[in-house]
């Protein structure tokens, strides 16, 4: 059981258009009314289009949900044709941007150097990164997924102060386990995200790693994650589907009720 704030992020990737946003986000805030939101937080990230959207929602509710994007630039603006910069997402109200996620790792070809970049922009403009790190099938086959997982964490903050590593979250998506149905145990979610807190430790003191919220992302359901968050060091859940149905996601931030 954490002893931090819990954090449950709606991953909703490539999904959704403008008007099923808006469903979503108000349906959500309706669901949350049953949920104590005063000692778990929720967020959402959707696609940089529908931000506004989800930004005016919450806004006219007065809706008890955070929300990001799925990405940034690591630059600040110019002559980048596409790309989104930190200086805009703050400007839509974002509190989180996900950085280094499995599915940009391995088809935008983002590797430590990228990641570490859109991390460093997130801080810059005051936007806390959820830095995803998590090994392939096969690591884990090769009982390797603590080395695998450290690696990637480690390129990743590369260069951080320990102030900036605090508003760091980190969260642990074995690749094995996103979109599967195959959810980790939750002693292997713990065996990583302990493993992440202990590198933390040793080279940013305990303060930082005590404040620092390690999450869990793959298949999270609302039939799970109670069990997961029974895990110390697990500290909230990443996830991807089941944020698609409000009252599913709901109930995952309540997993306490
Ligand atoms: O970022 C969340 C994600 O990768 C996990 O997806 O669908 O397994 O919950 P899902």
């Amino acid at each position: 059981m954490t002893t931090r704030t819990p954090l449950m992020a709606g991953n909703w990737k490539m999904n959704l258009d403008w008007k099923q946003s808006l469903s979503l986000v108000e349906e959500l805030g309706e669901a949350l009314r049953e949920v104590d939101t005063t000692v778990v937080e929720a967020a959402v990230l959707p696609p940089f289009v529908n931000i506004r959207t989800v930004q005016t929602a919450v806004e006219a509710g007065d809706l008890p949900i955070s929300y990001g994007a799925q990405d940034i630039s690591a630059h600040e603006s110019g002559a980048y044709t596409g790309e989104i910069s930190g200086s805009m997402l703050t400007a839509l109200g974002c509190t989180y941007v996900a950085v280094g996620h499995s599915e940009r790792r391995e088809y935008h070809c983002e590797g430590e150097v990228e990641t570490n970049a859109k991390v460093k922009a997130a801080l810059s403009v005051g936007l806390s990164p959820i830095l995803c790190v998590g090994e392939p099938l096969e690591e884990r086959k090769a009982g390797k997924q603590v080395e695998y997982s450290l690696a990637q964490l480690e390129g990743g903050i590369e260069g951080l102060s320990a102030e900036d590593v605090a508003k760091v979250v980190v969260a642990y998506e074995p690749v094995w386990a996103i979109g599967t149905g195959e959810v980790a145990t939750p002693d292997d979610a713990q065996e990583v995200c302990a493993a992440i807190r202990d590198l933390v430790r040793t080279k940013h003191g305990d303060a930082t790693a005590d404040a620092l919220r390690v999450l869990y992302g793959g298949s999270v359901k609302s039939s799970n994650v109670a069990e997961l968050m029974t895990k110390e060091d697990v500290d909230g859940a990443l996830v991807g589907g089941a944020s698609l149905k409000a009252e599913e996601f709901a109930k995952i931030v309540g997993y306490q009720d």
